[in-house]
């Protein structure tokens, strides 16, 4: 454990701690409990420094726990998590599960951390992932068939999210295709896949979801689209322990379900949830942007574009909203962090 992380833990019941009883617990000079807190203070927590009392957190933390984690699975994600690594600070948990994916022949490996240096979004995006409130979590799994039967994947685990969610007390999540979760236009979770090796025959899949729990806005200054988190969401705090306990519930059934059936269990739910049906659209193409109707996802997980009289099918881009059926006004669906 490195001191920031053991001066993290003494101060995460959110209580005053002086210098010195912080320097005492953590085997270390007063000074460098200063500088443990102002490099805690540089990842995004905020720590109040009261003369005469100490260092408190603006907020008691739920440290992630590893245990707390395992326990709270049920069966078939015990049976199907073969190794779960939890991490205070990493560059990306998608770069470290391509790495461990290139070393062993290992399926169901999660990797979780408290922050990431690095954190990856889509379309080489960053993904700001500052500390102690979000999640940002990781899954390879190693699929039988070839990575051209995994068209609608993303979409699957989007709808795994928002199963969670809605068990977590949030039933107004939805989806805007390909794959974000949002809160009134706002985004409030991101999924990132990435394919470790072949494109034929038995593929590695690191699958990333990075979601706001409690997301200090000091930290987002940089982020220039809508954005919400869950805590606000809610009005209460969450247990991040069992929220990623069970979102690992619904994303190992869910993977589960698509190796054997595809998208088809899936279609409902997408339907109920989709963001973006019955809007007109912006979608951006390599060749230029497209305007449209959108009209829902098929079973290859193709966004359904009315336009011009027809039905097109898009695999690809970047959807913004152009007019909303409901705000009769341009729309908050941006791309997202
Ligand atoms: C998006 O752009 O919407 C996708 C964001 C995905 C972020 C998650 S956080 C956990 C995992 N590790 C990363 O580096 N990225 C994904």
């Amino acid at each position: 454990m490195t001191l920031a992380q053991t001066i993290l833990t003494l101060l995460a019941d959110g209580e005053f701690q002086s210098g010195p009883v912080l320097g005492q617990a953590a085997g270390c000079s007063r000074t460098a409990v200063w500088k443990a807190i102002q490099s805690l203070q540089n990842t995004g927590l905020e720590i109040y420094c009261v003369r005469g009392k100490g260092y408190r957190l603006a907020q008691p933390v739920e440290l992630l726990n590893r245990a707390s984690i395992l326990a709270a699975l049920d069966t078939d994600a015990r049976q199907a998590v073969q190794q779960l690594d939890v991490y205070h600070e990493i560059d990306s948990t998608n770069a470290r599960l391509l790495e461990v994916a290139r070393q062993e022949n290992t399926s169901g490996y999660v990797c979780i951390a408290e922050c990431q240096h690095m954190g990856r979004g889509r379309r080489g995006r960053q993904w700001v992932s500052p500390l102690g409130g979000n999640l940002y979590l990781s899954l390879l799994w190693r699929f039988h068939a070839g990575a051209t039967s995994l068209g609608g994947l993303s979409l699957a685990i989007a709808v795994a999210v928002v199963r969670a969610l809605r068990d977590n007390g949030l039933a107004s999540a939805q989806l805007k295709w390909p794959n974000d979760i949002l809160l009134d236009g706002h985004k409030l979770a991101g999924i990132l896949l990435e394919l470790a090796g072949e494109s034929t025959g038995p593929c590695a899949v690191v699958m990333g979801v990075g979601l706001n729990i409690r997301t200090p806005a000091t930290a987002m200054s940089a982020v220039d689209q809508p954005w919400t988190d869950l805590e606000s969401a809610l009005g209460k705090t969450v247990s991040r322990n069992a929220l990623t306990a069970s979102l690992l519930c619904h994303w190992v059934k869910a993977v589960t379900d698509f190796e054997r059936q595809g998208l088809i269990p899936f279609m409902d739910e997408w339907g109920q949830w989709d963001a973006l049906t019955g809007n007109e659209i912006i979608l951006d193409l390599p060749t230029g942007a497209v305007h449209g109707v959108a009209r829902g996802v098929d079973e290859s997980g193709a966004l359904l574009l009315a336009r011009n009289g027809e039905l097109q099918r898009h695999h690809s881009g970047e959807v913004s909203v152009r007019f909303s059926a409901k705000m009769e006004s341009p729309g908050t669906c941006g791309a997202g962090q």
